[in-house]
């Protein structure tokens, strides 16, 4: 049956078998075949090329991962030192002492644009008959030949890693500096240039005269065959030798066009005659060759009404291209304009605030005073700055109310309101009251007025790394502050021992030295858990102390501790050093070490955070929910008087206090004086946190509402990461006389100068 049953399936499949064992013969056949040739091949070519997307495998013996050399990165204090980022123009002009006392002044101040990368070389016999002059380099060598390799080897030595392009002129030339910086900015320094005007009598060379620009390659190629230039120099004329120069190391002959941008310069006939003044003298480069002073003003203001009234007609060109497009715009979104930046949605309304302190509001005043202008203030009169605008405002509104309502003898002031809208504008609304002109009766009317912020108003920062030394100088009066003391040190521990390893400590105790034993006491141990951590305890007199011990208020304590502390510790410092000064009570996180670290630059700017305060605990029963109910985070208020954190450099705190007479002013009034910038910043979010008084034995109620408040903080602590500093208001208002609000949404700060 079964066999029967085997051979009629086999004839009704018989196709398939036969198939089936052809193709397993096939199969067998033909792989060992493949296999062979493919090896012959292999042997034939080699090893088959690698193939850099295929994994390698690497073999490591199994075991603890040996040791492998310290890589400690070393990143440059800025970014654009670290991603090669340079200045695009450097100018230097050829001169002499002679032309420093005549036209250099004038050539000096018609380039005002090109400042501060702007050089004048002159040949100096001896380095002292060079007046103080900022700009000037001098040079000994006193062969005449030899003065624009002085020059090229000046500039290559010293900045040839830090701009793109240079720029080599004689002092007989006037430069037209916008257009040059116009044309650098066109051209792109990924090609050699060799640009200039093409001197007659050799095709190859670039006039000195006339202005020569050169890429940073160019320079470097010149840098290193300028042995070869220096013994090739015979001609009298300087653009030859130069010329020659160039044409032996970078292979470039003079050009005056490449990249789609030519050079022009226009000759002058005579050099005391001024050339004839066309619209060309606009888009030449140099005018050559002047020599009085009073032509290179002629020149200068003639060039800059030619470009102003060019702007001009590019402004009514561009009003004309907007009124002619705005009916193809959607519907409903014709109104809006600028910043981009601060909505979520071109034409939709900005997206609701994140907290309380990021809610913009409107600041009510009346003709003299304004009503709640921050935090600390119900009314407080109009001043300074706040003032000024608003007269602005008002006088503009008035002359504008006066030609539009005819009929309007008198427009005054009832009432009205401010908004400041970061990065954007300062608004006001206006109740404007209105006196008829004939007879009695007035009129109210509702004006709202914007000041765009312009663009004088923008300061550029310069990006920098996080990678700065931090030392935290600590300063400790020598009674009533070591719970404080003890409580910033573990926090030193958790942020900096544990996490951020890059800081060190310092504790200046100021005063009587036998009363913090324990502070010591702790710090010895905290050196003792970490090696290699660096800890130090510094002891300073405590001078000038009043009389009776009590009678000074707890915030002048603290100031006058820092500055003794200071004194004491700036010694014992690095010169670079970058310095946070802390007070005991100050909290802080990583992330607000890193802001210091990026907000303080050697001699341009300090940083003074404006911590949050947290409001005093005991003072409001609220507060003390005996069902464990914890204060909100955000209970308290930035206070911006306090000056009791601070970052800054050494060497910029000495510099400000050299010039400094007064030896007893607490450090921020010191660096406020000096020629830097400050930044003062308040952060919502994250970053300095408010300054509560602190938990001290409250007046009535002792001990109870201190244990409460204890409690919280450290609840808070742990919560919490963005918490930064409770600091103490101090009693002094602060003396700074810059603001400088920050926005989250550009790199720009703006900044508001007040008298
Ligand atoms: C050129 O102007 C700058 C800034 O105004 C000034 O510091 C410098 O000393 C001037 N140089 C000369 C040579 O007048
Ligand atoms: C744009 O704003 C002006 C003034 O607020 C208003 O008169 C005008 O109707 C608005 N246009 C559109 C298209 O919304
Ligand atoms: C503005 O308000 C303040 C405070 O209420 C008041 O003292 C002052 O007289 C007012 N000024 C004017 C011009 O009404
Ligand atoms: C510290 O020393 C001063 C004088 O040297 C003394 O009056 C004071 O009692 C000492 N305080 C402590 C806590 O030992």
């Amino acid at each position: 049956m079964l066999s029967r049953y085997v051979v009629s399936q086999v004839k009704h499949n018989s196709y398939f078998l036969v198939g089936l064992a052809l193709g397993l013969w096939v199969s067998l056949v033909v792989v060992p075949l493949e296999e062979e040739a493919g090896a012959a091949c292999a042997s034939a070519l080699g090893p088959p090329p690698r193939d850099d997307y295929e994994p390698q495998r690497e073999e490591r013996p199994l075991g603890p991962a040996p040791r492998t050399q310290a890589r400690t990165l070393q990143r440059p204090r800025y970014y654009s030192t670290e991603l090669g980022m340079r200045g695009s123009l450097l100018t230097g002009v050829l001169s002499s002492e002679e032309a420093l006392k005549s036209q250099i002044a004038a050539l000096n101040h018609t380039t005002a644009r090109l400042h501060p990368a702007l050089k004048f070389f002159i040949t100096a016999s001896a380095m002292s008959s060079v007046p103080g002059l900022a700009n000037v380099v001098g040079f000994t060598d006193t062969r005449e030949m030899l003065k624009p390799f002085h020059a090229l080897k000046y500039l290559a030595d010293n900045y040839l890693e830090e701009y793109d392009f240079f720029f080599l002129v004689s002092d007989t030339a006037f430069v037209n500096a916008r257009r040059l910086t116009e044309l650098v900015s066109q051209l792109s320094v990924s090609e050699d240039i060799y640009m200039g005007t093409v001197a007659e009598d050799d095709s190859h060379y670039c006039l000195l005269e006339g202005g020569v620009l050169l890429s940073n390659s160019v320079l470097r190629a010149i840098h290193n065959e300028l042995d070869w230039c220096v013994r090739n120099s015979y001609s009298p004329h300087h653009h030859e030798n130069v010329g020659r120069c160039v044409l032996h190391a970078a292979h470039l002959a003079c050009s005056p066009a490449a990249q789609g941008e030519s050079y022009a310069a226009v000759r002058a006939s005579g050099t005391d005659e001024p050339p004839a003044l066309t619209p060309a003298l606009a888009d030449a480069v140099t005018v050559f060759p002047v020599t009085k002073a009073a032509n290179f003003y002629t020149l200068h203001a003639y060039v800059s009404r030619v470009h102003l009234q060019r702007d001009a007609a590019e402004v009514r060109r561009l009003r004309a291209a907007l009124w002619r497009g705005a009916p193809r715009h959607p519907p409903h979104y014709r109104n809006a304009t600028w910043p981009a930046g601060l909505r979520a949605d071109p034409g939709l309304a900005p997206p609701p605030p994140d907290s309380r302190f990021d809610h913009l509001r409107w600041i009510s005043f009346n003709a003299t005073h304004a009503f709640f202008p921050d935090d600390h203030h119900e009314v407080a009169p109009l001043t300074g700055a706040n003032r000024e605008a608003l007269d602005l405002v008002l006088a503009a509104a008035r002359a504008w109310g006066l030609r539009r309502w005819a009929d309007a003898g008198d427009v005054r002031l009832l009432e009205g309101a401010w908004r400041w809208e970061p990065a954007a504008a300062l608004r006001y609304r206006l109740l404007l009251r209105l006196a008829a002109r004939a007879g009695g009766g007035h009129t109210l009317r509702l004006l709202e007025v914007v000041r765009p912020l312009g663009a004088a108003r923008l300061v550029p920062v310069r990006y920098v790394t996080e990678s700065a030394r931090l030392s935290l100088l600590l300063a400790l009066p020598s009674s009533g502050h070591d719970d404080d003391a003890l409580a910033f040190l573990q926090r030193y521990e958790a942020v900096c021992l544990n996490q951020d390893k890059n800081t060190a400590l310092l504790v200046v105790i100021v005063g009587a030295a036998n009363e913090t034993q324990a502070v010591r006491a702790a710090v010895g141990d905290l050196a003792r858990r970490h090696a290699g951590a660096q800890l130090d305890v510094l002891d300073a007199e405590d001078e000038g102390a009043p009389a009776p011990p009590g009678a000074e208020p707890e915030g002048a304590r603290l100031l006058r501790a820092q500055r003794l502390a200071l004194a004491a510790a700036l010694p014992h410092l690095p010169r670079d050093a970058l310095l946070l000064l802390l007070a005991p009570h100050v909290e802080f996180n990583q992330d607000f070490l890193n802001r210091v670290r990026m907000n303080t630059i050697a001699g341009e700017q300090w940083y003074l955070p404006s911590g949050f305060a947290r409001f005093s605990l005991y003072a409001h029963p609220r507060f003390l929910a005996p069902g464990g109910g914890k204060p909100q985070v955000n209970t308290g208020r930035f206070n911006l008087h306090t000056r009791l954190a601070l970052a800054f450099y050494r060497a910029d705190y000495e510099a400000a206090l050299a010039a400094w007479r007064d030896g007893r002013a607490p450090p921020a009034d010191v660096l406020a004086r000096a020629p830097l910038r400050v930044l003062r910043r308040a952060r919502a979010g994250a970053g300095a946190r408010a300054p509560a008084p602190p938990p001290r034995p409250p007046p009535a109620r002792a001990p109870s509402a201190t244990r409460t408040s204890r409690r919280w903080t450290r609840a808070r602590d742990t919560r919490s990461r963005s918490c930064c500093s409770r600091l103490r208001p101090t009693s002094s208002p602060s003396k700074t006389c810059f603001n400088i609000f920050y926005t989250q949404y550009s790199v720009v700060l703006f900044a508001l100068l007040c008298k």
